[in-house]
């Protein structure tokens, strides 16, 4: 039984990641388990209204409700300056059938922040009101919208109006991004900045950065109050880090994803992505990944030293069953010991 003083569970998003998790990637994470909540990549908002496709090419989980496969909530991500247009578009969003907004106000890239979009919306706490305001006002009242900063643009001295900003317009809750846009994704992140937000806001905080393994979960839940995470480079880098996470806080034993299985789900998703990507890509979305994997796996190094200059599909794929068969083999043996 659980005591009534062991903490609530956490719940744990996954983090959007423009270019990385699309929604192969999160139906491949939320299979394994840990992940509570998902968001999509961006549809960027300029001041038209978009076409239904836009919204269901970047989040094809719209036509069956907002859900991945095994049932986790899928959040569409907006971005954008204008809020009147952005406001159009939650709308628009919502009769596509999203059952959530995520709003971007982090992203530091210069095309975007040159286009009024992004963390340069941070400079102006006033402004990013009136786009959660706008987009508040715009969709029902159950429609849960996170606002998604970082703590500020070119220093970390507005985090605390940006946070008041946020949660003036309306926003459900405020997922913290623990660097100004200045920081890039540079060490140190300032866990102790969500911490004073959380005390500040009577909205959910959720922490987000560098949350890179359960050491770093149990650091970061102490340092800021938070009962909910998210987790972005680092789920791609240990995809069963949020299951981790939960087995750990249910005071249960848990035995981490190993090399062989992780080939497994690369293997998975290079199948189930080979045909959609054009030829001349195929094999850099697992290298992306794998950039990643190799933060967490040492194994991970050496099977992108073997595919990194491979661009033909035969050859790719011998790699990659090669692999399979080895650490397969390996895992036989390590099972008769
Ligand atoms: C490749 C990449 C793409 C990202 N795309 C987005 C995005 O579309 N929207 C957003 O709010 N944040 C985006 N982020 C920021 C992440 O959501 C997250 O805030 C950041 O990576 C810190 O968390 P982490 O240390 O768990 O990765 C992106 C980060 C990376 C590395």
């Amino acid at each position: 039984m659980i005591s009534k003083t062991t903490p609530s569970p956490p719940t744990i998003y996954q983090a959007p990641m423009e270019g990385v998790i699309d929604h192969h990637v999160r139906s491949l994470l939320c299979a394994i388990g840990g992940v509570d909540i998902c968001v999509t990549e961006f549809v960027r908002v300029t001041d038209q209204r978009l076409p239904r496709r836009v919204f269901t090419r970047l989040c094809p989980e719209l036509l069956h409700g907002a859900a991945t496969a095994d049932g986790t909530p899928v959040r569409l991500q907006l971005l954008g300056g204008n809020p009147a247009a952005m406001a159009d578009n939650a709308r628009k969003a919502v009769a596509v059938g999203a059952n959530a907004i995520d709003l971007n106000f982090g992203c530091p890239a210069k095309s975007v922040n040159k286009s009024d979009g992004g963390a340069c919306l941070l400079q102006t706490p006033h402004r990013l009101e009136a786009i959660v305001g706008a987009v508040r006002r715009a969709v029902p009242q159950a429609i849960p919208i996170t606002a998604k900063i970082r703590l500020g643009y070119n220093d970390r001295s507005t985090y605390l109006d940006n946070a008041l900003a946020a949660a003036a317009g309306g926003a459900s809750e405020l997922a913290v991004h623990a660097r100004a846009k200045v920081d890039g994704y540079k060490p140190p992140v300032y866990w102790a900045c969500i911490g004073e937000i959380r005390q500040r806001l009577d909205i959910p905080v959720i922490a987000n950065g560098d949350i890179w393994t359960l050491e770093a979960f149990k650091r970061c839940r102490e340092v800021t109050g938070c009962e909910a995470f998210m987790l972005g480079r680092s789920l791609l880098a240990r995809p069963d880090l949020g299951l981790q996470i939960k087995t750990y806080c249910a005071g249960e034993r848990y035995c981490p994803m190993r090399w062989q299985q992780v080939v497994g789900l690369l293997w998975d998703y290079y199948q189930t992505t080979r045909e959609i990507y054009p030829s001349k890509y195929l094999g850099n979305r697992i290298k992306q990944w794998l950039a990643y994997l190799k933060l967490a796996f040492p194994e991970a190094r050496v099977f992108f030293e073997k595919l990194k200059r491979l661009r033909i599909a035969e050859a790719i794929e011998a790699v990659f069953i090669r692999e399979l068969q080895d650490r397969q083999r390996e895992l036989k043996v390590m099972e008769g010991l």
